[in-house]
């Protein structure tokens, strides 16, 4: 019984489906709604405006989809516009940040690197966060380039290794030992940038805290599907579906993925 209404999640496109993972093993029997909306990726470089209007367009296609909850699994989105969201839309929103509070919290070397998008770097909600760091030095990159290249699925090319180089030279110079991915893409790129970083550093992503946080709200606002039923998984993009049936492999026989307007 309980409330076998689907979870809907949305990103700019692929990346946020490192955050459904966590999800789905979490919850593994929520049905769940995926869109990715890489027509429209990359978000980081959009104006506060845009990202709010896209961000609705999603919500209101995932509502339609007859969603109990939504998942922003997009960090651009999350900090831009989830308030606008929380404000227009009477179910209740997850919204994932960086996790900038343990790396803070754990650093040895009092100085950590954060790698996200300048849509999130810029926004308020961002400067909100930095509350915990104000005795550590903080290296903020913003990740120029590396969303659209996983869009493409480019995750080993030379392209991607040349540029993971460039964005961590100042975070080895300045010997972070937390590295902070503020960007739902970039866990797909994390065996590369364990091969350009030092081996002591940690590299610290939000998954697993959006996931136990999908759980709480679901719990706190009576929601969770206590059937345990094969859940439906669907995945909907609005561009071509190969990226993100090779980031899902490992789900293929349980997922559908298709392509949708949205
Ligand atoms: C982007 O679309 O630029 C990145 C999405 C994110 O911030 O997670």
């Amino acid at each position: 019984m309980g409330n076998s209404k689907p979870i809907g999640v949305f990103d700019s496109g692929v990346g946020g489906s490192s955050i459904w993972k966590e999800i789905h093993k979490l919850l593994p029997f929520e049905n769940t709604i995926y869109l990715a909306d890489s027509k429209n990726a990359p978000y980081g470089n959009k104006s506060a405006e845009e990202i709010i209007g896209l961000s609705i367009k999603n919500t209101e296609a995932l509502l339609a989809l007859d969603c109990k909850m939504i998942v922003v699994a997009c960090n651009t989105a999350t900090t831009n516009a989830i308030s606008v969201l929380r404000e227009k839309f009477d179910i209740p929103f997850i919204g994932i940040e960086p996790a900038i509070k343990p790396a803070a919290l754990q650093t040895v070397s009092k100085s950590i690197g954060i790698l996200a998008t300048k849509g999130t770097l810029s926004s308020a909600l961002f400067s909100k966060s930095k509350e915990f760091t104000r005795d550590i030095s903080v290296i903020e990159i913003i990740g120029e380039g590396l969303v659209p290249l996983i869009e493409a699925g480019k995750l080993e090319s030379d392209e991607m290794i040349l540029l993971l180089k460039k964005h961590t030279e100042a975070m080895i110079a300045a010997k972070v030992d937390y590295v902070v991915l503020g960007c739902s893409h970039y866990p797909y790129i994390i065996p590369q940038l364990k091969k350009i970083l030092p081996e002591n550093v940690k590299i610290i992503d939000s998954g697993e805290a959006v996931a136990k946080q999908t759980l709480s709200i679901l719990l706190k606002n009576n929601l969770l599907n206590t059937e345990e039923k094969t859940p439906t998984l669907q995945f909907y993009t609005n561009a071509e579906t190969d990226t993100l049936q090779f980031l899902l492999k490992e789900y293929s026989k349980k997922i559908s993925v298709e392509k949708k307007d949205f």
